[in-house]
């Protein structure tokens, strides 16, 4: 039988070998236009929608006590849709940028993004940057947002950066290794995540921190993004507890 697992406000039932809560969760946000289309709806509305169940889960996720959250939600790729759903999507993210955000100063929650903020539109820029700026001295749960990222896209950055730093002599070539390396990739500073959640049953990666989730768990769930809840993150964490982690190792 399980042990009861304390977290920050919560009590789940975790099974007594590993108590641990993941530190970093990653969550590839997928299957918005699916549910929308199930409904007869735009697939916009599935963007609207997800960005609800955004919401509740970071919020849920601080409140139980994770540390670092990522979540995926534009990607490099993302960009060859069709213009009216690229622009409900940068609608969207202006309106959260704008006030759903200034809901986590009660959480505490660090804001940053990671990717490509030059691909964004001047406005989303500066939005994004305040939304850094006004939360960096909080102490709470720190939320990646991963906007125009790509994983690939942000090794090639780190590669060129690190060249470039070798090149005018601030970095001795003899000290590039593992550890010097990710501090060059958006996430520098931060644990690799523990686990991955992927809703809407896809098993794939999709160019999601590709050198970071070398030994992450991954936990592909069936429901799609809008319809996952509490209860959903609640049975991936489960999931994740009963795992055991090798690392190469016996
Ligand atoms: C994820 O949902 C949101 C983004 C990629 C922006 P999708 O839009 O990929 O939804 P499906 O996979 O088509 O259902
Ligand atoms: C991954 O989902 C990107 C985000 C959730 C933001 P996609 O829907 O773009 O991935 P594929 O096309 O199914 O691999
Ligand atoms: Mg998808």
């Amino acid at each position: 039988m399980g042990l009861p697992f304390f977290t920050k406000k919560r009590k789940i039932d975790l099974p007594s070998e590993q108590p641990v809560l993941p530190k970093h969760v990653g969550i590839i946000m997928d299957g918005n236009g699916r549910w929308a289309k199930k409904r007869g709806l735009p697939r916009k509305a599935g963007h609207r929608e997800g960005a609800q169940t955004f919401r509740t889960i970071t919020r849920y996720c601080s409140e139980i006590g994770i540390q670092y959250l990522t979540v995926y939600a534009f990607s490099t790729e993302n960009w060859k849709r069709p213009e009216d759903e690229v622009g409900s999507l940068m609608k969207l993210f202006k309106s959260y940028l704008e006030e759903a955000l200034s809901d986590f100063k009660d959480d505490d929650i660090v804001v940053r993004f990671i990717g490509d903020k030059s691909g964004f539109s001047p406005e989303l820029q500066a939005l994004m940057r305040e939304n850094e700026e006004s939360s960096k001295s909080r102490d709470g749960m720190v939320l990646n947002i991963a906007m125009n990222y790509g994983s690939r896209d942000e090794i090639v950055r780190a590669v060129k950066n690190l060249c470039a730093d070798v090149k005018s002599g601030r970095v001795e070539e003899s000290a590039i290794d593992e550890t010097l390396f990710s501090d060059y990739l958006y996430t520098a500073g931060q644990p690799d995540p523990d686990l991955i959640i992927r809703p809407s049953g896809e098993y794939r990666i999709s160019n999601f921190m590709l050198w970071q989730a070398a030994y992450t768990e991954f936990v592909i769930m069936n429901k799609l993004w809008p319809d996952f809840q509490k209860s959903d993150l609640d049975e991936a964490l489960r999931i994740y507890a009963q795992r055991n982690r090798r690392y190469g190792g016996v």
